[in-house]
């Protein structure tokens, strides 16, 4: 299956968890890797471009590192501009249905926070529920997400590990 990973950090060259998850999946065939930011300093995003390059994969993930609970807002600035009502949604709105979505997001605070009653209240799935509901707008199916939780002190074989975890799940 084409994948494209979308991936949405404003400082790549301070990331450890994102860079290492985007060199690993570079190295595997039938997957494109976006740098979103990369692409677009400016933030001005060519909406032609990015949806003939969404028209060439059957599946799309968005990676991002978990900020104030929701993705970096470039990747929602990509959403208002490409998913256009009449491509991506609406009556002939049918351009990205049938393609598989997922995400894949790493998060500084640890898993046990992230549920009922821990300190950051809600879990991933229900902080998500606007990228589920886009999915579900545009045709896409939902697959669960791939959360690693705690990045702060892993080590870098550990967030090597996480890198293959990552592909292994999207070879499924
Ligand atoms: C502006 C900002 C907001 C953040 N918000 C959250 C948050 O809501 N929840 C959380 O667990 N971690 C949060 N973090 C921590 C990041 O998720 C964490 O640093 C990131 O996942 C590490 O990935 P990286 O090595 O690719 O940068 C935030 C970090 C920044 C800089």
């Amino acid at each position: 299956m084409k994948t494209q990973v979308i991936v949405a950090h404003p400082h790549l060259e301070n990331s450890k968890i994102n860079k290492a998850w985007m060199e690993r999946l570079k190295q595997e065939e039938n997957m494109t890797v976006h740098d979103l930011y990369g692409a677009y300093p400016t933030g001005r995003i060519d909406k032609e471009q990015e949806q003939t390059r969404l028209l060439a994969h059957e599946r799309v993930v968005f990676q991002f590192p978990l900020y104030w609970y929701s993705s970096p807002s470039l990747l929602k600035e990509w959403q208002d501009v490409v998913l256009e009502y009449g491509w991506a949604y609406g009556a002939k709105g049918d351009k990205l249905h049938g393609k598989t979505f997922m995400l894949a997001i790493s998060t500084g605070g640890p898993a046990p926070a992230y549920q009922a009653g821990g300190y950051n209240q809600y879990s991933i799935s229900e902080l998500t529920k606007p990228f589920q509901a886009m999915a579900n707008l545009t045709g896409m199916k939902f697959r669960p997400s791939f959360v690693l939780h705690g990045v702060h002190p892993l080590t870098d074989e550990q967030i090597q590990e996480s890198a293959e975890d990552l592909v292994r799940t999207l070879q499924d």
